[in-house]
């Protein structure tokens, strides 16, 4: 293209920024087969100054660059709902900031992530996100945007909710029904917030499991002497997230409100989700890597490597992984988070040695949740090419008022593509990871599919297997209210 972009007033071309230049100049992605949530086909991508300019069946490459997709899947960048980057938690902080946290995640093929800006009893709404802003700005490597957790049911909180949904972007909102003396609040609570959310355009997430009940079976272990990682999941029993799940559920349905399940563990508790569907319900459900591929099992691992393990819902039965995936299949659960929530296992994990409640909970896989979908999913031949789309960019970029700028592959939206080998054979390792954390929970296992490259609004971030990239160059997205979609 001739356009004056390419040059400064003096006539002289710029070389100051390569990458900007090159964006302004357009780039191809050349030769590969695009994957949406809907359709599959061979096509070229133009895109001019970060948005995607025409989709054709062959662009001639004359004067742009070209990124070679020959042999190889063009997918939307992938989009992860559920990060918790330098979060204050368990008596500690995670591990992976906003600079680590998004180059692991784009190096995985993320190229959006919404975080939870953690609010705090009688702290300001405002006031979370503003810090959250904070952790973000000058460190992001990929686009994002926020959620918010609400800590207490104040007048005042409440009455943010819809300048946070009008003017900050923020559309969602988790409450905990555990983590009690910590972020659990109350039925009064979460029923008043998904009034206020119904109302305003904002979608209420639920953590759901029984605190209160938690806080018992912890405490009878405790003085039982039953103080090893096992004991997480086992103070933790299925129930007590059926239960929650299928409370939050029904207080959404007296408040006319819809709900978005985060983490959802287990069978009983998808199947919860599956019966307010049934009911017409606007329920959606989101799972994660780690509930796919890890169980109960990883508990008794030796040397306290079962702390690695600790997250909350607890990983669950053999039985509980195959459930979540033909659900995902079918569309009974509708997004794939990672939860991401790394903590080392040196000075962290180890908090609690002796005493598993005091073990930092969470793992780190915001880097492998599309690698861990893609295997277990689409290369096991359970989930097609389109329906994981769906899951990992398409369904969280609607359902968090991102789309269509985010979440898929269409002339306008921003150029956040993976060209994806999906022969591509590697196997997981902390020792090769991007995390910060000195653990992964996904250690040794091989997987298949890699992104050869990764861009972001037109940008190559990653180059088969190297960050090329920038801290810093990510910009917050602000998401749209909430629209009820059907998934
Ligand atoms: O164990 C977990 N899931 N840690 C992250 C916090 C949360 O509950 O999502
Ligand atoms: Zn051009
Ligand atoms: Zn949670
Ligand atoms: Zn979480």
């Amino acid at each position: 293209s001739d356009r004056g972009l390419h040059r400064d007033g003096a006539g002289r071309r710029r070389h100051h920024f390569p990458h900007l230049e090159r964006t302004a100049i357009g780039t191809i992605v050349k030769g590969g087969t695009v994957v949406t949530a809907t359709d599959t086909f061979r096509a070229d991508i133009l895109i001019e100054d970060g948005t995607i300019a025409a989709i054709a069946h062959a662009i001639p490459a004359a004067g742009h660059t070209t990124v070679d997709a020959s042999g190889a899947l063009v997918f939307p960048g992938f989009i992860d709902p559920h990060t918790h980057l330098d979060m204050p938690f368990g008596g500690t902080t995670t591990i992976d900031d906003f600079a680590s946290g998004t180059v692991a995640a784009a190096l995985g093929g993320t190229t959006t992530i919404i975080d939870f800006a953690l609010h705090t009893k009688g702290d300001s709404l405002a006031n979370a996100l503003k810090t959250w802003h904070a952790k973000a700005a000058g460190k992001a490597a990929i686009d994002y945007a926020f959620h918010l957790t609400i800590a207490d049911g104040r007048p005042e909180t409440l009455e943010e909710i819809p300048e946070m949904i009008a003017r900050e972007g923020v559309n969602s909102f988790k409450v905990f029904m555990a983590y009690k003396h910590v972020l659990q609040v109350d039925d009064e609570t979460i029923f008043k917030v998904l009034k206020a959310a119904a109302r305003y355009g904002g979608l209420v997430q639920v953590h759901a499991e029984n605190g209160d009940v938690i806080e018992v079976t912890v405490k009878e272990a405790l003085s039982a002497g039953q103080t090893a990682p096992k004991y997480h999941g086992l103070t933790r029993p299925v129930e007590l997230e059926a239960e929650a799940t299928s409370r939050a559920i029904r207080l959404a349905e007296v408040a006319g409100a819809p709900l978005y399940v985060v983490h959802v563990s287990s069978a009983m508790a998808a199947d919860a989700i599956s019966d307010g569907r049934k009911r017409g319900l606007p329920i959606y459900g989101e799972t994660c890597p780690q509930y796919l591929v890890c169980d109960a099992s990883d508990y008794d691992r030796p040397d306290f490597a079962g702390a690695n393990y600790v997250m909350s819902p607890p990983l669950r039965e053999k039985r509980d992984q195959a459930v979540l995936l033909k659900k995902l299949k079918n569309g009974e659960l509708h997004a794939f988070g990672s939860d991401h929530c790394s903590f080392n296992n040196c000075g962290q994990k180890e908090l609690g040695k002796n005493d598993f409640s005091k073990i930092p909970n969470g793992a780190p896989t915001i880097e492998d949740r599309v690698a861990i979908l893609f295997e277990h999913g689409v290369v096991k031949g359970v989930i097609g090419l389109n329906q994981l789309v769906a899951l990992a960019s398409t369904n969280p970029a609607k359902l968090f008022g991102l789309f269509p700028r985010k979440g898929t592959i269409a002339v306008g939206s921003d150029a956040d593509i993976v060209v994806w080998d999906p022969g591509a054979e590697r196997t997981i390792s902390a020792a090769t990871h991007h995390m910060k954390a000195d653990n992964n929970i996904f250690e040794g296992m091989t997987v298949h599919g890699r992104p050869r490259f990764v861009l972001s609004r037109g940008r190559i971030i990653a180059d088969d297997g190297r960050f090329t990239g920038e801290p810093g160059t990510g910009i917050h997205q602000k998401s749209a209210p909430f629209r009820p979609v059907q998934l």
